[in-house]
């Protein structure tokens, strides 16, 4: 089926074009470096389907014209779905498939990156040793042995976090609606949300945003939380409220901040801005801060997890264009 890909960079090209070349009846791709919105949805004209990315914009006037230019498919790239109006794809009769698994392993090894690089100062480090600058002063850590991380959301990635965590010798707690057996079977203590904020000394999100999720990490929370708390965030920008936690770093309550996801992200990430001036002022207050490290939605970055994503979402394509719906994996 004909397919218009968009939010391309070269390395999504590449990794689709070389699992396009691997299935039986390829899929004829139409790559373009636009974000999808009202703007340039026409790029995806005579086509049958279109293939999205997490900044896409799929509210519910793009997927009207998207109707109107007879797209059936949107076959999304990515796990997360928050992107996406699903009531309103719903009443289009728009099938919305995603990738629902393909390296948890991706997502949670550069969660405990973003530990390590916090808890010893490694970006300070690195660039003094580059001055010739050896001192150690302001780069002290902490061991995370017998610490205690509380995982938010035990889903796929969460468990991949807890048990690299536990590996390090932490005591690991959890939240999530739906606890999972198995992942208590191992060792991971569930709490209620409420005693997750005293008690942790790194807390990690790993549950998807929806209306429930939404700022889950707010002022309140923040209150709650043991002063000096790691705080890591590599789900979605908005289970941060960003003002409250730039509050939450200028008061010392929170000792340190990582970051692979913000709430603003569709207007900055993925794109070489450097020739351009920050417009973004909450953004630009975070960058100031020495205990803030962030990353630009890079955590999925690895080439196992291309080749999967690549791999599963030209197969939704495949399923849905031989009729075969209960093999795509539906949102
Ligand atoms: P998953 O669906 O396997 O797990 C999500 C878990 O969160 C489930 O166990 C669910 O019960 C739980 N959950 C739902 N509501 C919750 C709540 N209110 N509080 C706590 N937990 C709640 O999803 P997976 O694959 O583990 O991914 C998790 C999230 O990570 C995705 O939704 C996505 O937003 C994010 N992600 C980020 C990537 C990155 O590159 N930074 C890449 C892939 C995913």
């Amino acid at each position: 089926m004909k397919i218009a890909v968009f939010s391309t960079k070269p390395y999504d090209r590449k990794f689709l074009t070389d699992a396009n070349s691997c299935l039986e009846k390829p899929h004829q791709l139409e790559f373009h470096d636009a974000q999808l919105n009202s703007n340039s949805s026409l790029l995806a004209q005579g086509c049958d389907a279109v293939c999205c990315f997490v900044n896409d914009n799929l509210d519910a006037t793009v997927l009207q014209q998207l109707a109107a230019l007879n797209v059936k498919l949107i076959t999304l790239r990515c796990a997360g779905f928050n992107q996406v109006d699903l009531a309103e794809a719903k009443k289009l009769g728009i099938v919305v498939a995603r990738v629902a698994e393909y390296s948890p392993h991706a997502i949670a090894e550069h969660t405990l990156g973003l530990i390590l690089m916090l808890n010893r100062n490694l970006h300070r480090a690195h660039h003094r040793v580059r001055e010739n600058d050896y001192s150690l002063n302001g780069l002290l850590g902490f061991d995370l042995f017998n610490k205690t991380v509380a995982v938010i959301g035990t889903g796929k990635i969460g468990q991949v976090f807890a048990h690299i965590m536990q590996g390090l010798g932490c005591e690991v707690i959890a939240f999530d609606p739906q606890p999972d057996p198995a992942v208590a079977a191992a060792g991971v203590s569930y709490v209620a949300l409420n005693d997750i904020w005293p008690t942790a000394d790194i807390i990690s999100l790993h549950c998807p945003l929806n209306t429930n999720t939404h700022h889950l990490i707010n002022s309140d929370a923040i209150a709650q939380m043991k002063t000096g708390v790691m705080l890591i965030n590599t789900g979605r920008g908005g289970l941060i409220d960003t003002p409250a936690v730039i509050a939450g770093l200028k008061s010392k309550k929170i000792g340190y901040l990582g970051l692979d996801v913000y709430e603003e992200e569709a207007n900055l990430f993925f794109e070489d801005n450097s020739n351009s001036l920050l417009q973004d002022d909450i953004f630009a207050r975070l960058l100031t801060f020495p205990n803030v490290v962030i990353t630009g939605h890079q955590a999925f970055f690895t080439r196992e997890a291309l080749t999967a994503i690549s791999n599963i979402t030209l197969i939704n394509a495949t399923h849905f264009e031989q009729g075969e719906m209960a093999k795509i994996c539906q949102v």
